[in-house]
């Protein structure tokens, strides 16, 4: 899916060992269709060749504000003009430090400061030692940074080239690419509070058997990263899955039916939107054995009873807040056969204004999917595409419904 098709980025390196992470952050923003213009402080010329970072972007790459290969000699103004973004990654202290006093002494501050600000975001990712991050003078940088409209990406926590450990690596690339796609995604629910459930639920029989079933989570968890790129405060309340957990998303891991509406229940008063995607487990055996199950040499199995679980959905829908739209519920259907009509009366069932149907057979696992939504005004046709592209069909959908996101 090439989310940067026809943006053109800037990308700024200032001094850091994190450089070497530029070189494959370029290659990500060529992959996602931007074209990539590289801007390098002197300092990030120690850590990375210009060569190299020519190669990957496959265009000079600018140093110098005095480069004459610019026709009128002004390459801050030219580069800065022509981008959509600014990225700068790394951004070191001193860096980060020249942009919140307006300095300007080399061609990427220089450019940063000449930008038309209104149209030419600048996103900064940090990069530096523990100390340096956590130093008052740094904390008031970036401060004021954001407060003259540079969005600063956050920092990861761990081991650092210098051999300490804590806060201040670079974000890695591809989190770095996600938070620039994201930053173009139109604002649809800004303010908005989202509850997600995501994959399938996990009903011990004993310590080491349950009951699932072949959801992925990936459907869920598309959803919630494209509720956040929506501008949305997103919490995902996931199943047993091995998934990494989409950026700035809240992600609580449950296990059981009754885990996922334990977290549910907790985080449903604060949210304004509650998609559940899970696929639920519809049974759970009525006790779970304290140990393991064993044959008993007669060739029965042994005699499982099962009690159904909440539907944790039509609790939501039905409750006060459902009803009166205070929450608005979205769920999902995964049927085998006739998904329009099961679809429907799912919807029915459950109380919820807008049912989203898919064949479960054909998307589990998969990364693409076909969608059909259901509200009390009809049906609308998702066509076959990539989970993350129908995520974010659906989420201007429910967006459109609620009438939220003026802004695009
Ligand atoms: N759901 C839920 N709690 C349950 C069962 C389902 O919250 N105990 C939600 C799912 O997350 C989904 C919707 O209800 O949004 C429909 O789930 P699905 O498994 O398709 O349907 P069921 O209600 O289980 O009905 P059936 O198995 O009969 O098709």
């Amino acid at each position: 899916m090439k989310d940067l098709a026809g943006k053109h980025i800037v990308l700024g390196l200032s001094g850091g060992v994190a450089c070497y992470k530029s070189a494959d952050l370029c290659r990500l923003l060529l992959k996602a269709g931007a074209s990539v213009q590289v801007v390098m402080t002197q300092a990030a010329e120690q850590f990375m060749t210009p060569v190299t970072m020519q190669a990957l972007s496959q265009r000079p790459v600018y140093g110098s504000q005095w480069d004459s290969r610019a026709d009128n000699n002004m390459a801050h103004i030219n580069l800065s003009r022509e981008a959509d973004a600014c990225v700068i990654a790394p951004a070191s202290a001193d860096l980060i430090a020249k942009l919140a006093h307006g300095q300007a002494d080399d061609l990427l501050t220089l450019l940063c400061l000449a930008r038309p600000a209104h149209r030419v975001p600048l996103l900064l990712a940090p990069a530096m030692n523990r100390e340096m991050w956590q130093h008052p003078a740094t904390q008031r940088n970036v401060a004021q940074a954001s407060a003259d409209g540079a969005l600063v990406l956050g920092v990861g926590c761990g081991d650092q080239a210098c051999g300490e450990t804590g806060d201040g690596r670079m974000l890695e690339p591809l989190e770095i690419l996600d938070e620039l796609i994201a930053f173009f995604q139109p604002k649809l629910l800004a303010g908005q509070q989202v509850l997600v459930t995501a994959g399938p639920t996990y009903e011990a029989i004993d310590p080491v058997r349950g009951i699932t079933n072949l959801s992925s989570g990936k459907m869920g968890f598309a959803v919630a990263r494209a509720a956040r790129e929506a501008g949305a405060t997103v919490t995902l309340v996931a199943g047993p899955v091995s998934l990494p957990t989409p950026l700035g998303v809240k992600r609580i891991d449950v296990k059981s039916a009754l885990d996922m509406l334990a977290a549910v229940t907790a985080h449903e008063p604060q949210a304004g939107i509650f998609i559940a995607t899970s696929a639920v487990a519809d049974w759970r055996p009525t006790e779970a054995s304290a140990s393991k199950i064993k044959k008993d040499g007669s060739g029965q199995p042994p005699a499982l009873q099962f009690v159904e679980n909440p539907d944790i959905l039509a609790t939501l829908a039905q409750s006060q807040r459902g009803k009166s739209r205070a929450l608005y519920c979205v769920g999902f259907a995964a049927e085998s056969h006739d998904l329009l009509a099961n679809a429907q009366a799912k919807r029915q069932r459950k109380g919820v204004p807008l049912l989203v149907g898919n064949i479960g057979p054909d998307t589990f696992g998969q990364d693409d999917n076909a969608l059909l939504l259901i509200d009390e005004t009809g049906t609308r046709e998702l066509s076959r595409d990539s989970k993350l592209s129908l995520a974010r069909k659906l989420i201007a959908e429910i967006a459109n419904r609620i009438g939220s996101g003026a802004q695009s």
